[in-house]
């Protein structure tokens, strides 16, 4: 269908389906183990609910925030995922360009479908990007340094993300099923996110290092529970990625949504709020989803499939127009909450009683 007919997320994903072959929507689409994570990250949206104040004087509403310093028009980022050329011939080069138009964050993963040169030499100066990267040998351990030199000098770097759970590659079931009933799909380990190497060990002291090393924000992406968070302020890390890598590692760990909420409260109990910022990943598809978790302090939220689902049909117009609906849809949310910045989002402008741990 044309893109004048695509109204939500979900409708990329429906042509998605179509267009792709099915050993790419399903390395795309599916999570690990019995996808219990894949499916709470989701749901965990729909178990909180609004408090929207009336009769405010709203004026022109300004979807504009801070991450790490960097202005960006938009309180969204797009997440780092490998396999981007399976989707569209041009890849992570849809994102950037995209990205650049809306000034929103890309983030830009190691596993790039291009090659570090022929990826950075495309990207404009003035672009904002956070650089993610993990380890899959002893020997990228060992060449850590060069290449927290090489990314810091790049001029749109505004960040440098780590990965923290990925001591082991998830059980993708689901999609090794699909693989084997299909022989010839195997051309996929070659591009994706499954080959891993000695798992080397990465520890605080490693990330420690890394702050030493770098002018840029240092941050973790794969946190999973409160005490790390509280950790990672104390160390000095500048922001923490609460995300299960979209329910692809470790089945039934829980929502991040749900993280945020108990994340709060230890930095708050240790007096410890506002020194770190916190973004979340996972499950994210509408407007709504995106204004619940910042109201409950997150500073912005990413998404990864509706990414890789918009180029699968249309390219970089298509991640545009993601970009588009997402904007109506936040900018028609905040009108209706009664609040015209993205500062003013707070917690009594929820009801997240029914969250688990509220
Ligand atoms: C990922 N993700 C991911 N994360 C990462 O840090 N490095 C990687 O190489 C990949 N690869 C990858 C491939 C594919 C196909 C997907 C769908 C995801 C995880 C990604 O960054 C993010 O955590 C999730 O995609 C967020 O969940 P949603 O938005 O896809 O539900």
């Amino acid at each position: 269908p044309p893109l004048r007919k695509i109204f939500c997320l979900s409708d990329f994903e429906a042509v998605a389906k179509q267009v792709l072959p099915k050993s790419t929507f399903f390395y795309y689409a599916t999570g690990s183990s019995d996808e219990y994570t894949l499916r709470e990250n989701h749901y965990a949206y729909s178990r909180v609910f609004f408090r929207p104040k009336i009769l405010q004087d709203i004026n022109e509403v300004d979807t504009s925030t801070k991450f790490m310093g960097a202005k960006v028009d938009l309180p969204i980022y797009i997440t780092a995922f490998a396999g981007s050329r399976l989707a569209h011939p041009l890849g992570e080069l849809n994102l950037q360009a995209a990205s650049y138009d809306a000034n929103v964050m890309q983030m830009v993963p190691k596993q790039n479908s291009y090659s570090f040169e022929e990826f950075f030499s495309n990207v404009p100066d003035d672009q904002n990007q956070w650089m993610q990267y993990h380890f899959d040998t002893q020997e990228e351990l060992d060449n850590l340094d060069s290449w927290v030199e090489k990314s810091s000098a790049l001029p749109s770097a505004k960040g440098l993300f780590f990965n923290v759970d990925l001591a082991d590659i998830g059980n993708r079931e689901k999609d090794s099923r699909q693989r084997a009933s299909q022989p010839g799909s195997e051309y996929l380990n070659e591009m994706t996110d499954n080959q891993f190497g000695s798992h080397p060990k990465i520890t605080w002291s490693t990330i420690e290092r890394i702050i030493k090393n770098t002018h840029l924000p240092v941050a973790l992406k794969g946190v999973q529970r409160g005490e790390d968070v509280v950790i990672a302020a104390e160390k000095g890390v500048s922001a923490v990625i609460l995300s299960n890598h979209g329910g692809r590692q470790l089945d039934f760990s829980r929502p991040p949504l749900e993280v945020l909420v108990e994340a709060k409260q230890m930095l708050r109990e240790k007096d410890l709020d506002g020194k770190i910022e916190i973004y979340l990943d996972g499950g994210v598809r509408r407007g709504s989803d995106i204004l619940k978790a910042l109201c409950l302090g997150a500073t912005g939220v990413g998404m990864g499939r509706p990414f890789l689902y918009a180029m699968s049909g249309y390219g970089e117009e298509g991640v545009t127009h993601l970009f588009n609906i997402l904007r109506t849809e936040i900018e028609n949310n905040m009108r209706l909450l009664g609040v015209d910045k993205i500062e003013d989002l707070n917690e009594s402008l929820v009801d997240a009683r029914s969250l688990s741990l509220k």
